[in-house]
């Protein structure tokens, strides 16, 4: 295997987010170091700060400067690597953040030994802490560790050995709320996706540039308005609900004035067993959505929810069949119900669909006191 050189931090859903960079770079050369660190091996040059405003699930990128076979060694090389670093100013700042350690691991020794051999050089430094083992990308960003007057140094133990590396890009936290947060129309009541998951299932679902990618379920048009920003898509939503539709537009046009982006949109008030009818068989390049999940509040009936659910799930998909184009993927949100500590899965029909064969307990995203999880399913129409 070629050499591990690039670091992604991912999120709190791993195995997701992990997927997600390996769709993304279109590559298996990667290797997880700990449980959020995925080393990559990439013989192209990667553009972090571009990378990282296209994931929904990673929260860091930088590069892995070296593999070491001890502590003692990795000190000897990070020190030897930042004597010749040379600031563009006097005054330094400089954080660390470490993953794969037991809890008790004290980074402060080697933190005042890099601060004394800095001062000896005259300069004066600050060293960037924070109460977790992690700096968050809010620390790291505001205190100047992604500047060239600062470094926010990545110490990370696997197995065998320990590896050390520099962040060079953190996710644009601003960015993201400011999305989630100022767009105009937002509906609670029939829930909404995350958009940093909306981000990943579409990049799961590997869009082609002037493909067209249709949600069937848009309610407010989380995904729509998510894909448009990930390049020129034509993009097409429906929804039964009226005022779905009506968000949903709203939603859209906001964004493309706000970003100024260029894409092409149809919208339309449909239910989904007949939306064959509305907009042609084998018209779409790729489904992306989230069906209704079922009662979202209150003590939820399990049996008579599913039983339901499987049936419009059911229902759906026949269409989606019809819908897609040769080559076609439908990547799409199952509800799984948890209830005194067990999972209650849908099982909808497939018919001739090839799901990705993978263990569904990856590809699962839930939050704390949540009762509904979301699992990611991805079926192919080869
Ligand atoms: C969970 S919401 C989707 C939320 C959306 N992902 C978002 O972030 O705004 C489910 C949507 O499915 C719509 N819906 C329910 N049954 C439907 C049906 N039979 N056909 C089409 N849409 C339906 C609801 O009106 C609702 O907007």
């Amino acid at each position: 295997m070629a050499k591990l050189n690039y670091f992604f931090v991912l999120g709190n859903h791993p195995h997701l987010s992990r997927l997600e960079v390996e769709a993304v770079l279109a590559q298996s050369n990667c290797r997880l170091l700990s449980e959020k660190i995925l080393a990559v091996a990439s013989p192209q040059t990667l553009e972090e700060e571009k990378l990282i405003k296209r994931l929904g699930g990673t929260i860091k990128i930088g590069r892995l400067n070296a593999q070491c076979k001890d502590w003692q060694q990795l000190k000897q090389n990070l020190s030897a690597a930042l004597a010749a670093w040379a600031p563009p100013q006097q005054k330094i700042y400089f954080g660390f953040s470490t993953y794969g350690f037991k809890n008790d691991f004290n980074i402060k020794s080697l933190a005042m030994e890099l601060k004394k051999q800095w001062r000896q050089k005259g300069f004066s430094v600050r060293w960037v802490t924070s109460r977790s083992p992690e700096l968050s990308s809010v620390v790291a960003e505001q205190n100047k560790l992604l500047t060239p007057q600062g470094k926010e140094l990545v110490i990370i133990k696997d197995k065998k050995s320990f590896w050390w590396g520099e962040t060079r890009a953190v996710q644009p936290f601003k960015e993201w709320s400011l999305l989630d947060y100022g767009r105009p129309c937002r509906d609670d009541r029939s829930g909404m996706l995350p958009p940093k998951l909306a981000r990943i299932m579409i990049n799961l679902a590997r869009p082609q540039t002037n493909q067209t990618i249709l949600d069937p379920f848009c309610g407010s048009g989380t995904i729509l308005t998510e894909a448009a920003q990930l390049g020129n898509f034509q993009l097409w939503g429906s929804d039964l609900s009226k005022k779905a539709i009506a968000n949903s537009q709203e939603n859209l046009l906001w964004l493309k004035n706000k970003l100024n982006l260029k894409f092409k949109m149809r919208l339309l008030t449909a239910d989904v067993a007949r939306l064959s009818q509305y907009f042609g068989t084998s018209s779409v390049n790729r489904i992306i959505t989230e069906p209704y999940l079922g009662p979202q509040r209150g003590k939820i009936d399990i049996k008579k929810t599913t039983a339901t659910l499987n049936r419009l799930y059911t229902q759906a998909l026949k269409q989606f069949w019809l819908l897609l184009k040769p080559g076609g993927r439908v990547v799409m949100v199952w509800p799984i119900f948890y209830q005194n500590g067990k999972k209650y899965f849908l099982s909808p029909a497939l018919g001739k669909f090839q799901p990705l064969k993978t263990n569904p307990e990856c590809l699962i995203y839930h939050r704390p006191q949540q009762k509904v999880w979301r699992q990611i399913v991805i079926l192919d129409k080869f």
